[in-house]
């Protein structure tokens, strides 16, 4: 080795030396990651909860088990932020002392995320391949949400007759408020200055979830702007103009008496692509206007947040989940 070389050998060494030593500092910058008592797990059946043990209980409950390398800073930040954000949205290891019908409610959107590829997480599933839920366990999912809701055999068996009696005349009640004409009148705007529109009633039908749980139904509407862009193919980004519309539409959980109460509108959520205008909000303004009177759901613009970070996990395809094949008019 020349002088020279030596020089830079020596610096290189200094500077992997540096590098080192701040690895092993932050690994002790450690924000405290602790599992919180159970209160109340999800109650559902042992194969239900084995999927979700294996996919999702690393972050949405009180029972975070880290492989090594999640441990290691700053893979741990990652994770820890992760899991905090989780468990505040949903957590297993406290929804059980919700309603049936709610914990049921939280499953059935479970399984809405699972089938749309956004859970777990994309970036989670790339290191973690073993969370991902096969196709045999979603399925193991959907027939248990599609079975009648426990624990009451005779009354929710009579209970689930009964609601198959009022879909139909449910989606009769549905179809009214779809095409009714007079739009509510003195519909607020949103706090963050989106304005309802009540012409979605006439935008084009281009998906509606299937109702395999009895609970909820809910459509999404484009308005011409996006039917036009999904025949053309120009759909990533959407077009300024593009709007879309999901209304949900409830059935309530049978009552005490194993009664189900008929359909309940619940609410009409937009999102209005103006790149610009909204550049602040991913290019979408976004509002939910909830009840048969549609009042405006947030409480400041800050709600516009929810929105935005549960529409996150589908970035890419510009923040829509629902994909419309092409063609499908
Ligand atoms: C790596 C951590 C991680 C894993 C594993 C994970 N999630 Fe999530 N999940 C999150 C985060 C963070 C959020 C909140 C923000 C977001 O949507 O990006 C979330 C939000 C959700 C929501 C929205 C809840 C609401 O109502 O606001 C559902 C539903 C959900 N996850 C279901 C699942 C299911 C089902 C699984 C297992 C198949 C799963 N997640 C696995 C991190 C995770
Ligand atoms: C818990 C996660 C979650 C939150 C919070 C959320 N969305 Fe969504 N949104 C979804 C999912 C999942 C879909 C796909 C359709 C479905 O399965 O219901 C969707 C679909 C939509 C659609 C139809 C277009 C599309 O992306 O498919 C609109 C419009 C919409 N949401 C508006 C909103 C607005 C406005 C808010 C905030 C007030 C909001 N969403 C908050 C999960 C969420």
């Amino acid at each position: 080795m020349d002088a020279t070389s030596q020089t830079r050998f020596r610096g290189l060494a200094w500077t992997i030396a540096v590098l080192g030593l701040v690895f092993v500092g932050i690994q002790f910058l450690r924000p405290e990651l602790t599992n919180p008592p159970v209160t109340a797990e999800l109650q559902a059946p042992p194969e239900v909860m084995q999927v979700l043990k294996g996919s999702c209980y690393s972050c949405h409950s009180n029972e975070t088990k880290l492989p090594w390398f999640d441990e290691v800073v700053p893979a741990y930040w990652i994770v820890t932020s992760d899991v905090m954000e989780a468990r505040r949205h949903m957590n297993f290891s406290e929804m059980g002392r919700l309603p049936v019908a709610q914990q049921r409610g939280f499953l059935f959107e479970a399984v809405n995320m699972i089938q749309l590829g956004a859970m777990p997480l994309p970036a989670y599933t790339k290191v973690h391949p073993n969370a991902v839920v096969k196709p045999e366990q979603l399925a193991v999912l959907r027939n248990y949400l599609s079975g009648p809701p426990a624990p009451d055999a005779a009354r929710t068996a009579q209970a689930a007759m009964k609601a198959t009696a009022d879909a139909a005349a449910d989606n009769a009640e549905y179809g009214k408020w779809i095409q009714s004409s007079g739009p509510a009148t003195n519909v607020q705007p949103e706090f963050n200055g989106v304005g309802f529109l009540p012409d979605y009633k006439n935008w084009k039908a281009i998906s509606s979830t299937d109702r395999f749980d009895n609970h909820t139904m809910r459509e999404i509407l484009a308005n011409d702007v996006a039917v036009k862009a999904i025949a053309e193919n120009h759909i990533n980004p959407w077009p300024d103009g593009s709007a879309f519309a999901k209304v949900t539409w409830v059935q309530p959980a049978p009552d005490e008496k194993g009664v189900v109460k008929a359909g309940r509108f619940v609410q009409t959520e937009l999102m209005i692509k103006d790149s610009q205008k909204y550049s602040a909000t991913e290019g979408w303004g976004w509002g939910r206007w909830r009840g048969m009177d549609l009042k405006p759901y947030g409480k400041d613009a800050a709600f516009q947040n929810e929105c935005t970070s549960c529409h996150e996990p589908v970035a890419k395809n510009d923040y829509v989940y629902t994909m419309p094949l092409r063609g499908q008019q």
